[in-house]
């Protein structure tokens, strides 16, 4: 009897407690649903590039990295470079048919499991790749060998790529440097001999960069280029357009940008995984003083 009504209390313990067990497991760390950045108020219908944005107290930028992140070059550095106003820090987007979740890192994290963010572009997309990685190393404990360069490469470096690897979530975040997007070639010495004295450089109009094949498989590729595309960088440089081996000295530069774009097009169209995200960013305003 008294066995009976222990075993059954047993049962009943181990019943409960596989219950609790169930209830109180955290979540499997494991995968996110993909794709990754869908919304979870409208099943991804929403036309994020359609809006404006808003000034907003709370949107307050240094909540989410100061700048002492160890990822941002010093030019890039805008307070420790004497701005006094922080007024730029309060905007958020605000697409027209929906809301944009606010940013968290831990849960951008999780979503992008073993996944690659690729930035390629000019410096407001180098800008743009550390504000990422500053912002998503906020929700990363500090610790050696957390986040890394895949191969060592000092973060100052300004040439090629960095990758820089999320160790906890198998992810990398990279940035190919690619200020046209299409190739910036030598000219080869030869042509330069008959006649193109002045040509320093050839931007190669249907070549893409030699690293753009590190660009496909990308579960999101942010490409962007259009500060680049005028007088002073190009043909005051002594860099004129290229499309095979034809140097052009009169191709209009508007010409030039729109046939590069479709180079990218071309190779986007047959290189790159279907279910990635693509997002296209052209002139927005420039990180310099005095620019053009
Ligand atoms: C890490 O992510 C890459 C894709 O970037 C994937 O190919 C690889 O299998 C992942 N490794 C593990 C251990 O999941
Ligand atoms: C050079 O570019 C101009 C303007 O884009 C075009 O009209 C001309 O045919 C091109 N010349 C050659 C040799 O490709």
């Amino acid at each position: 009897m008294h066995a009976r009504r222990a075993a059954v209390s047993s049962v009943l313990l181990l019943l409960f407690a596989a219950i609790s067990v169930l209830t109180l497991l955290p979540r499997a760390p494991s995968p996110p649903p993909r794709p990754f950045l869908r919304s979870r108020a409208d099943g991804g219908r929403c036309d994020y590039s359609d809006g404006a944005w808003v000034r907003d107290a709370a949107a307050d930028a240094p909540t989410v990295y100061g700048e002492d992140c160890p990822f941002l070059d010093p030019g890039f550095q805008c307070a420790r470079n004497g701005r006094g106003d922080s007024s730029f820090r309060h905007w958020r987007w605000q697409p027209r048919g929906c809301d944009l979740p606010r940013f968290d890192a831990r849960e951008m994290l999780e979503r992008s499991r073993n996944g690659r963010i690729v930035f390629a572009g000019d410096s407001i997309g180098r800008n743009q790749w550390e504000s990422m990685l500053c912002m998503l190393a906020s929700a990363v404990p500090s610790g050696a060998g957390r986040i890394y360069e895949r191969s060592g490469k000092p973060i100052s470096r300004h040439k090629g790529y960095l990758s820089m690897v999320f160790a906890d979530y198998n992810l990398s975040v990279e940035y190919y440097r690619a200020p046209m997007l299409v190739m910036i070639d030598r000219f080869p010495s030869s042509s330069r001999a008959s006649g193109a004295g002045k040509v320093k450089g050839a931007v190669r109009l249907d070549v893409l960069p030699r690293h753009a094949d590190r660009w496909a498989g990308a579960d999101v590729l942010v490409l962007n280029t259009g500060h680049w595309w005028n007088e002073h960088k190009t043909i005051k440089a002594g860099n004129y357009f290229m499309v095979g081996k034809r140097l052009n000295v009169t191709t209009d530069i508007k010409e030039a940008f729109r046939l590069s774009l479709q180079t990218v097009r071309r190779w986007e169209l047959s290189a790159r995984l279907p279910e990635s995200y693509l997002f296209f960013r052209s002139y927005s305003p420039s990180h310099y003083r005095y620019s053009i």
